[in-house]
């Protein structure tokens, strides 16, 4: 049995939302193809488009996978191929990707004997190994779709939340590579009560503004006071990415996770055309190369 899987790209944070809001990018993702097999085991058997190792317990996917079959101990084993399109270190959950992707596929492959949530742990266990920490808001949107809320840690406590249906989102990928575990290393370890106050009341706001499909609730809630300011600089042009979108009518714009590509959010089709068009003419300025996607939520 084999089954051939669209793995998506997401965005986390989201602005107001640090390591606990994500959304899933529809029509920007990786291909993977998974296949049962007699040999017990996983084998990551070939990637296309990144130097990733095949060795199961290095591999995102492969460390993912383990850890579902560790649970499940199937008499049977599972194939990987890999084409990757989202570029590592690009900001848009491409570790997520994979180990979403593989747990996915294998529990379908096996009669689904976990719902799509219940496999947020295992892909979290892949995740870890690429960012160095265990965190959620990547895979979870990548395994659910749409906008997900990681309500709490511990226990892991992940909501689904509702899109309005002219909500889409654009990304720009400045071609540089930013490590998740270096962009953490700059944030703080505390922050101001006056900075909490600020990102819970945009949070809210901006949950608020989902559920009742409210594009300027929307609007005024996506800023970020406390991890944009500290990552920005280390996005080359990120204030000219930003102006230009908000100059274009874009809802919001922010580092999409831990950068360097950065996301807008934006309302109907036409006014995020007119969003990416004039952030790929402002962005050519720089002459850093850099790509322009365009997705629905
Ligand atoms: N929430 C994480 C961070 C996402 O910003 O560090 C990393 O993709």
């Amino acid at each position: 049995k084999t089954i051939r899987l669209f793995c998506p790209a997401t965005v986390a944070n989201v602005s107001c939302g640090f390591d606990v809001l994500g959304l899933c990018l529809d029509t920007i993702g990786d291909e993977m193809i998974v296949t049962q097999t007699t040999q017990k085991g996983i084998r990551i058997i070939g990637i296309t488009g990144a130097d990733l190792p095949l060795k199961a317990a290095q591999n995102v996917a492969g460390v993912a996978a383990m850890a579902l079959l560790e649970v499940l101990q199937p008499d049977c084993g599972f194939d990987i191929v890999i084409h990757k399109k989202i570029k590592a270190g690009s900001g848009i959950g491409s570790s997520a990707a994979s180990a979403a992707g593989a747990v996915f596929g294998i529990n379908m492959l096996l009669g689904n004997p976990f719902s799509t949530k219940e496999l947020i742990p295992f892909a979290m266990k892949g995740e870890a190994v690429a960012s160095g920490c265990e965190h959620a808001d990547n895979v979870a949107p990548a395994l659910l779709g749409g906008f997900t809320l990681i309500r709490g840690y511990e226990p892991l406590d992940v909501v689904a939340l509702p899109v309005p249906s002219e909500l889409y989102a654009t990304v720009i990928h400045p071609q540089i590579e930013l490590k998740t575990s270096e962009m953490r290393a700059v944030l703080p370890t505390q922050i101001p009560l006056k900075k909490a106050i600020a990102q819970s009341g945009n949070l809210g706001g901006l949950i608020a503004g989902l559920y009742t499909s409210d594009y300027e609730l929307i609007r005024r809630s996506l800023h970020d006071r406390i991890v944009e300011p500290l990552r920005a600089g280390y996005i080359p042009g990120f204030d000219l990415i930003k102006e230009t979108a908000l100059q274009h009518g874009a809802l919001g714009v922010g580092i999409s996770g831990s950068g360097p590509s950065v996301f807008t959010l934006n309302k109907d089709l036409e006014t995020t055309h007119k969003v990416a068009f004039a952030m790929e003419q402002k962005y050519t300025e720089t002459g850093i190369p850099f790509e322009v996607y365009v997705s629905p939520v």
